[in-house]
């Protein structure tokens, strides 16, 4: 009997998925006569509502350098798929997704996915699904690979972004905020920043001292100086919001930016401008790092599902591709760790991340 092999992207969108899928499909193709590929719709919604479709060699033809997914993607919370109160821990909609690939007969599905999505991947691998996790997401935080697909992707748009600003920013002698994705970490702030010269960075793994980015502003604007441009991170806090409650605090009014941006205005001489490139981060072709990566990690999973190696997601160590169990994944996020030698760099350089 033919393979019956499975594929999802799950969560936000971002550069290289379509690289993945086919990087995968054509490995298969390659190595297993016969095999039967599926595209699954919309992520897990595709799993619960037996959404998919056999797709063809010809359906994977031309989309590595598309941008999206052609297999749509949509958001399914991991705590939506337990019930505490349930004996199997499972909740309705992971139990249907489990009894919809099982009566389908899928012999593996290959899950392009972020944080959440991988943690669900492990709830299903611990449930008899037979999955092989690919790590998603600009903004690179999954824990247990040295990179992500999109990640390289973003940060060439965010550098594109700064670059831009940069040249008004010295011609009108402004300060410039400008506010880039990432969730809770600041990977692709700091990445980002130093690429596009940035004279602030502001992460979410280091609250920030106000007066200090003042000073620093300062500093310029006395050294004849006037413009400054400002990276931070959407889950920046500063130290004084770091005293409010959690919950309190990721209800604040305004995004890390704005408030910046606010608590700046009544402080300096300068005009002070916000920039949110938001989505525009996700989108468009992946750089050729990415599809390369993407390329290579999908060969990876082809090879893992031929050789029956499940429950892992595939992952970058150093320079190699290889692989890492999803239970260890499920659940860690990858910070910027504050000895690490680029933020030690960046600090010989100048850059300012806002502690005093
Ligand atoms: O995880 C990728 C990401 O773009 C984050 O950087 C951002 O916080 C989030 O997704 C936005 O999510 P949504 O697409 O649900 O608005």
């Amino acid at each position: 009997m033919a393979l019956k092999i499975g594929m999802l992207t799950s969560g936000g969108d971002c550069q290289g998925l379509n690289a993945v899928l086919r990087g995968i499909a054509k490995s298969l193709y390659h190595m297993v006569p016969g095999v039967e590929l599926y595209g699954i719709r919309n992520g897990y919604q595709g799993l619960i509502e037996r959404d998919w479709c056999e797709l063809r060699p010809s359906d994977f033809s031309g989309i590595l350098r598309q941008g999206g997914t052609i297999l749509g993607t949509s958001r399914q919370p991991y705590k939506s798929m337990i019930d505490k109160d349930d004996p199997t821990g499972l909740s309705e909609k992971a139990k249907t997704i489990i009894a919809n690939a099982k009566e389908f007969g899928f012999d593996a599905i290959a899950i392009l996915g972020g944080n959440g999505t991988q943690k669900t991947a492990n709830l299903l691998s611990e449930n008899g699904i037979n999955v092989v996790g690919l790590p998603k997401t600009i903004d690179n935080d999954l824990w247990g690979t040295d990179l992500t697909f999109g990640f390289d992707s973003a940060v060439l748009k965010a550098t594109s972004v700064i670059d831009s600003i940069h040249t008004t920013a010295e011609a009108h002698g402004r300060v410039f905020v400008i506010e880039l994705m990432g969730h809770k970490v600041g990977w692709i702030s700091l990445y980002a920043g130093m690429a596009g010269g940035a004279d602030v960075i502001l992460l979410p793994e280091l609250p920030y001292d106000l007066d200090s980015v003042i000073k620093v502003i300062d500093a310029r604007t006395n050294r004849g100086k006037k413009f400054s441009i400002i990276v931070i991170a959407e889950g920046a806090y500063s130290t004084e919001e770091m005293k409010i409650p959690r919950k309190k605090r990721e209800n604040l009014i305004g995004t890390s930016g704005a408030r910046l941006r606010d608590a700046l205005a009544n402080h300096i001489e300068q005009d002070v401008k916000l920039v949110i490139p938001g989505y525009y981060q996700r989108g468009g072709e992946p750089t050729p790092t990415d599809r390369l990566l993407c390329t290579r990690f999908g060969s990876k999973a082809a090879s893992m599902i031929v050789e029956g190696r499940f429950g892992e997601m595939v992952s970058m160590q150093g320079r190699d591709i290889a692989s890492v169990p999803l239970a260890e994944v499920a659940g860690k996020l990858k910070t910027i760790e504050l000895d690490s030698d680029i933020l030690v760099e960046a600090r010989l350089l100048g850059i300012h991340f806002g502690d005093s």
